[in-house]
């Protein structure tokens, strides 16, 4: 079988689908890797090592798509500018292609569609479940532990006073106040990382659990006042809550935010638009000088005034909507990254082929586009306008 490693087309994405370490271990299993030329440049991981490790370097990229069996790739197929040809263009019918696909967001639809239509094996990263044993595989998790470190370095930048408690001549510096919405894998990130800043640090979170994990890290917790069994939903994740169970948890907020230097917004229901949990007369109730960091922003944001995608000051506060945190961090993102994917390829195949378990809880969460139609189930409710 023939895996293709390709550079990625989105703009500033430097991570890769494989190191050359991965590689090394896809030969060792009897794989044979072709790597597009400069595929990990940007991750600094070079040429020279991917031969090293024993794969063939091909300079253009269709050539790779041509060859290749099964595809490994960060984001999503997109249209390629060089080539004037959409990455699917490039595809053929019966190949496989493993990467975030984000399948249930509106934005993807056409793209799935037309990856149905060409015959693609689609399977989405962002499928696996959070389940013991897709632990190794699930890069869902290992990107949210790089934007929840990286996303509160960005806020000890952006902000106008220290993080930690300083003593100076003249006398001390308190150290800085940080909340942390949505204790999940980012959130808690969050959490050690201000920590280890110096930072005082304040977490809320809906789920019982969560509280408690963000509490064992030394967090202040802030009572959403949302009772558990309205808060905890199908196989332990968040619920969805009604607009009255949030404005109540807006009022407990809004009791401790004007206190806070940071606010990182990290709060998620799976498959739903992230829940509105900072309004703009809360913002304006923040000292100048303060940091929004909304790394929800994918999913619509935590907060009322982020912008998508852009760093803004509104009220003298610095809201961050930025996306991709983890390619600002393209070595480390891309060792995990490429790590988890190759534990999945490994879990995939079976005598050095692919072979999908239809009955298996991954393959089902991950299977995307097979036999020319769009199989996901997130997917098609959301074509049908069940999710909101
Ligand atoms: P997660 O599912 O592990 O955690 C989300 C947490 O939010 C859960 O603990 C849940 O209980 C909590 N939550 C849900 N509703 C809440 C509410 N009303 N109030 C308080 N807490 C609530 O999700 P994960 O993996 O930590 O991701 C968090 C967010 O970070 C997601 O929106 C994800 O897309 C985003 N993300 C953004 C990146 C970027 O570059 N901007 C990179 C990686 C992740």
């Amino acid at each position: 079988m023939i895996i293709g490693i390709l550079k990625e087309i989105m703009h500033d994405e430097g991570r890769v689908s494989a190191t050359p370490e991965t590689v090394a271990k896809y030969v060792a299993d009897g794989f044979q890797v072709l790597v597009e030329h400069g595929a990990g440049t940007d991750a600094h991981f070079f040429d020279e090592a991917y031969a090293a490790a024993g794969a063939e370097l091909v300079s253009d990229c269709a050539e790779v798509y041509r060859r290749s069996d099964l595809i490994l790739k960060v984001k999503e197929p997109l249209f390629n500018k060089e080539k004037n040809l959409h990455e699917i263009d490039m595809m053929h019918s019966g190949q496989y292609l493993i990467t975030f696909i984000h399948p249930a967001s509106p934005v993807n639809h056409a793209m799935i569609r037309k990856m149905a239509l060409r015959g693609v094996i689609g399977l989405t990263l962002d499928g696996v479940p959070r389940i013991s044993r897709a632990q190794k595989m699930d890069a869902l998790t290992s990107m949210s532990t790089c934007a929840g470190y990286k996303g509160i370095l960005i806020a000890a930048s952006d902000l106008a006073k220290f993080m930690p408690q300083i003593f100076t001549a003249v006398g001390m510096i308190k150290p800085c106040n940080v909340l942390v919405i949505g204790t999940g894998v980012a959130g808690l990130q969050a959490l050690a990382t201000a920590k280890r800043l110096g930072a005082v640090i304040h977490a809320a979170d809906i789920r019982p659990d969560a509280a408690e994990q963000a509490k064992s890290l030394g967090a202040k917790i802030v009572d959403t006042t949302v009772p558990a069994e309205a808060a905890v939903g199908r196989g332990g994740y968040a619920n969805h809550l009604s607009e009255d169970l949030l404005a109540h948890e807006r009022e407990a907020l809004r009791a401790v935010v004007p206190n806070m230097d940071v606010i990182f917004c990290a709060a998620l229901v799976p498959s739903r638009v992230a829940p509105i949990l900072l309004t703009d007369e809360m913002v304006a109730s923040m000292a100048p000088g303060s940091v929004i960091i909304d790394i929800s922003i994918d999913q619509g944001g935590n907060c009322q005034l982020t912008e998508p995608g852009e760093r803004c000051v509104k009220h003298g506060v610095v809201i961050e909507g930025i996306k991709n945190i983890p390619g600002l961090l393209p070595t480390s993102s891309t060792w995990m990254f490429a790590h988890n994917m190759y534990h999945l390829v490994s879990y995939l195949v079976k005598d050095g082929k692919m072979a999908l378990d239809r009955q298996d809880d991954i393959v089902t969460g991950i299977l995307t586009t097979i036999d020319g139609e769009i199989v996901h189930r997130g997917a098609l409710e959301a074509m049908e306008g069940k999710r909101a």
